[in-house]
């Protein structure tokens, strides 16, 4: 029996096999879940790298494969109506999605452009609401929604900049929404993970002494792992965990609790 046995969701944030979003899809597909999967849309159809890269991965198992640029309403409610179609009810949804345009990423938060900051907030903040606000009608039984955050959205992190601004509000939208769907059952988390290298990373400023600082600042010593992420967002995700929500969960090897260096780094 696993834990997912007879759940329904749709996993929104597939890029390739780096993608958190993955590393959780291995957890839910092992324990059970059926699953419909979104890609961001190609440009050239001839050409479909996109939904090729989310397809190898999820072809043996997925109910459906539908692009999806969540700053459109049009393919939020395709997406949404094919899961009508294929499950009737959904009992999870997962956002794993961040963007912000790599000048405004990169540059100094004092200095990021209005269009950066709107179409950043847009994707990486709005797209949690939008996306909960029809999942929420086919969770009639109640449900989990789960979105993916880091410790840049709590306490100033030098380089994650822009998208640190985001977090804030995704986790602050994160918070509304539990509030605000918890009468329903439907249970509202934040997975903050310690850095992981993915597409979306790679962008970001200083990624690579991030990862350094954890092996030296965290409780554990060391980086977490894609599995150590993927198999507390299936949980979040499942009815194991009934009784959370509205929580920001790190999974950071314990990094976030640290306010100083360890003492083996204080100079004597
Ligand atoms: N990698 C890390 O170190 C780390 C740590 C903590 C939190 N996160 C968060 O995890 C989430 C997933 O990121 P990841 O690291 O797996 O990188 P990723 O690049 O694999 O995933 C980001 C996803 O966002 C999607 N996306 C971007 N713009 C979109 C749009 N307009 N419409 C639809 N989808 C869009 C991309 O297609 C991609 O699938 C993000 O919210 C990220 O901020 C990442």
């Amino acid at each position: 029996m696993g834990l997912m046995d007879g759940k329904k969701g749709l996993v929104f944030g597939i890029a390739n096999d780096h993608s958190i979003a993955w590393a959780i899809t291995r957890f839910l597909r092992d324990e059970g879940a059926s699953m419909g999967f979104t890609h961001l849309p190609d440009r050239d159809p001839e050409r479909p790298r996109m939904e090729r890269r989310v397809r190898k991965l999820v072809d043996d198992f997925a109910r459906f494969v539908v692009p999806c640029n969540v700053q459109k309403d049009e393919d939020l409610d395709r997406v949404f109506s094919e899961a009508e179609q294929a499950f009737g009810t959904l009992d999870f949804v997962l956002h794993s999605i961040a963007y912000a345009p790599i000048d405004d990423l990169q540059g100094p938060t004092v200095a990021c452009s209005r269009e950066g900051f709107k179409q950043a907030m847009e994707i990486s903040v709005y797209s949690l609401l939008a996306i909960a606000n029809r999942a929420r009608r086919l969770m009639s039984e109640g449900g989990s929604i789960l979105t993916l955050t880091y410790l840049g959205g709590e306490k100033v992190i030098p380089g994650y900049n822009i998208m640190g601004v985001c977090k804030a509000a995704l986790e602050s939208a994160m918070g509304y929404l539990a509030n605000e769907l918890g009468p329903q059952g439907i249970r509202v988390n934040a997975l903050s993970a310690g850095p992981l290298k993915t597409l979306s990373s790679s962008a970001v400023g200083e990624f690579d002494q991030m990862l350094k600082l954890y092996t030296t600042m965290s409780p554990l010593r060391r980086n977490v792992t894609p599995d150590e992420v993927g198999r507390v967002g299936m949980l979040l995700l499942s009815d194991a965990t009934s009784g959370i929500t509205g929580e920001i969960v790190h999974v950071d090897c314990g990094y976030h609790v640290m306010g100083a260096p360890p003492v083996e780094l204080h100079e004597r």
